[in-house]
């Protein structure tokens, strides 16, 4: 079965409320496609009006980060059953951001991966090499161990209904998109590696986004790559440009 596209859009700490439902506005005739599916991942205090402002459109919303505990004393985090109650369905999991800047480190990644499975929240895990590694040629490596550490423990059933995006981290908000072969190589090397992991049918099941100053140019051809089942989109997705890599055919 021919996997179904993904979408998303990855806000950051972009829009206020205000200007959050003002941006679905804009964005919900132009992403109208019964063909994919379409993730805008906002701010948490954005969170609530937007799911609002998405009823009844083809928008499904996810949150941009989230706790591996239940409740209690963490002050300043959001705990998964407060993104389901709120009407989240995605969750990016590991952005290289949040690595960089927060301390996010392949092992919590995996606890908010298993979370994410627990109460029925797809997460989307993020992986990807700096410049650095990819002139080192250890990019693969890298890779698969971002990979084999995020799954720990999570059970094929699951990991069939993941999504993980590929994002080199030179080609983030850097107007420098990676070339289709560049990008479709990762991909299909990640495949290889939930193959390895699991088995074939897991592999084919789960879903490969590539990230990385994705715009309306750029997307019809990573789209069309065989391991590539959408993108993860930053700053395009602020426009009505994401309209266009929405309706990318
Ligand atoms: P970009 O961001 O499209 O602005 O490069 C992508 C991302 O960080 O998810």
């Amino acid at each position: 079965m021919a996997r179904r596209k993904i979408i998303a859009g990855n806000w950051k700490m972009n829009k206020t409320p205000s200007e959050a439902v003002a941006l679905v506005e804009e964005l919900k005739p132009l992403v109208a496609n019964d063909d994919v599916d379409v993730v805008f991942c906002v701010p948490a205090i954005d969170i609530i009006p937007v799911v609002e402002a998405c009823k009844g459109t083809n928008i499904q919303v996810g949150a941009e980060n989230m706790y591996f505990e239940e409740s209690g004393a963490y002050t300043g985090e959001i705990a998964p059953a407060m993104l389901t109650d709120a009407g989240v369905s995605y969750v990016v999991l590991g952005h290289s951001e949040r690595r960089e800047y927060f301390a996010e480190t392949s092992e919590t990644v995996n606890k908010k991966m298993l979370k994410a499975f627990e109460h029925g929240i797809t997460p989307i895990m993020c992986c990807g090499e700096t410049l650095e590694q990819r002139e080192q040629g250890v990019t693969m490596d890298f890779i698969r161990q971002q990979v084999k550490v995020g799954f720990l423990g999570v059970t094929a059933d699951q990991a069939k209904t993941a999504v993980i995006a590929y994002e080199p981290i030179w080609a983030i908000g850097t107007g420098k998109t990676a070339t289709t072969e560049q990008a479709q190589e990762v991909c299909a090397g990640i495949r290889s590696c939930i193959a390895e992991i699991y088995d074939e049918a897991t592999a084919e099941a789960v879903r490969i986004q590539y990230g990385g100053s994705v715009n309306a140019a750029t997307a019809p051809e990573l789209f069309a790559q065989a391991d590539i089942d959408g993108g993860l989109v930053g700053g395009a997705s602020l426009k009505a440009d994401f309209g266009k890599i929405v309706n990318y055919k």
